[in-house]
């Protein structure tokens, strides 16, 4: 019989959950909510046999009313950390006006988090725009910058000592790549030169965020979080496959963050994603073996992968998304122990990994792919809102619990 070997994270380790504002709070009018209902009411939208409501974010999980609950079950699952948005959308829903009342909101959410000792990361923006914003052009009016600074000054003069880890930008990649290459989310286009103009947008808009916040507190601790794919030749001797790996790795995981690195205190990285490179369309044969419910290939080994690439910005590393499609939950508590043992072989070779956290706490809305996609510790019933807990839950409550996993 093989022996048990217990592994151990280093003290203060976080262990968390991630959500975002849009994803489950409900009832938030902006670009995104928009083009969902333009979507469902076109004639062309004929997406898998669901309902047009299953492609709809409206109420979410009703967490703008339940966040006291939530916590509370992030709590349960004996999580020290934990990652909410604010909605922009929401706190300035009119052009330069900020409603004071969503202000007083987030205070209370944010209060309620401090009070249950979770130390908190915020994000700023999570993909979604404020209608006004939307019309100007979103990220590719170049007043963006002063309309994003504008928002961040407020939020951080509101709670800048509150917060212990910001996150100014969610996955600008998947913005750029969605909302301006292949067209899956709003805008909804195709033109490479409105790509580059929003990526460099987004990267002045960081910078400028950066500066902001840590003109309010010298020490705070500011990053971005990076969708971080784990690249690698389907052939090790094929050197067209080596060098499309080369390519891919440096513009879709590295370009944004070396622009940035010089406004960073840590690394903020998402980790879903394993691609076999190979030399023909599309680039990319998965083997497959296992996959979420959204087809996604369960390759563990690669969050270990991309910490070594990233531990080059001589930083610190939260894992701040990692998580799965899964229903019927029957590869959850598998998939989070596999990826936690990566995570620890990388932090056994040096690499300075601050945290893990799970993507998601709950059931949420899955942007373009609706409601079907379950990714949470917790199932939500969507009639009535009711939490459950999911097995795999417990499996990751009892690794953050002892801050150690048995292999
Ligand atoms: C995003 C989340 C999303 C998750 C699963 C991440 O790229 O930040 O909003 O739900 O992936 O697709």
């Amino acid at each position: 019989m093989k022996k048990q070997k217990t592994l151990k994270f280093p003290k203060d380790f976080l262990w968390g959950t991630s959500t975002s504002a849009y994803q489950i709070e409900g009832e938030i009018i902006n670009d995104w909510s928009e083009w969902e209902n333009k979507r469902v009411k076109s004639k062309k939208f004929k997406v898998r046999k669901l309902k047009e409501e299953d492609y709809v974010c409206g109420q979410a999980c009703d967490s703008y009313h339940r966040y006291e609950e939530d916590f509370y079950l992030a709590k349960s699952l004996n999580t020290n950390a934990i990652r909410f948005g604010i909605e922009w959308a929401r706190v300035e829903s009119k052009k330069g006006k900020f409603d004071e009342k969503e202000i007083e909101h987030y205070r209370k959410v944010i209060e309620s988090a401090k009070k249950r000792g979770f130390k908190i990361v915020l994000t700023l923006w999570h993909w979604t725009n404020p209608l006004w914003l939307a019309e100007e052009g979103g990220w590719t009016n170049k007043k963006i910058i002063e309309y994003y600074s504008r928002y961040v000054k407020k939020i951080v003069e509101e709670f800048g000592s509150d917060i212990d880890y910001w996150v100014t930008l969610n996955e600008p990649m998947v913005h750029i790549s969605n909302g301006y290459l292949t067209g899956k989310f709003p805008p909804n286009k195709k033109c490479f030169f409105k790509a580059r103009k929003v990526f460099n947008n987004l990267v002045r808009a960081h910078k400028e965020a950066y500066k902001i916040i840590h003109e309010n507190k010298k020490n705070a601790q500011v990053s971005i979080t990076q969708l971080t794919n784990y690249f690698e030749p389907a052939h090790k001797w094929c050197l067209i496959e080596k060098s499309l790996t080369k390519l891919f790795n440096y513009f879709w995981n590295l370009r944004f963050l070396n622009k940035i690195k010089n406004h960073l205190d840590f690394v903020g990285v998402d980790y879903y994603f394993h691609d076999r490179v190979v030399w023909y369309p599309p680039f990319k044969k998965n083997l497959n073996k296992i996959t979420t419910d959204m087809g996604w290939e369960i390759f563990p080994e690669g969050i270990y992968h991309v910490l070594k690439l990233l531990s080059r910005y001589k930083k610190p590393i939260i894992v701040l998304e990692n998580g799965l499609a899964d229903k019927e939950d029957k590869f959850r508590a598998d998939f989070i122990r596999k990826h936690i043992y990566n995570v620890y072989r990388a932090i056994e070779e040096g690499v300075d990994v601050k945290g893990y956290f799970y993507w998601s706490l709950l059931d949420n809305f899955e942007w373009a792919e609706g409601w079907y996609p379950k990714f949470g510790l917790f199932e939500v019933d969507r009639e009535t809102k009711e939490r459950k807990i999911r097995p795999s839950a417990k499996v990751y409550s009892e690794i953050c619990q002892s801050n150690k996993l048995n292999i």
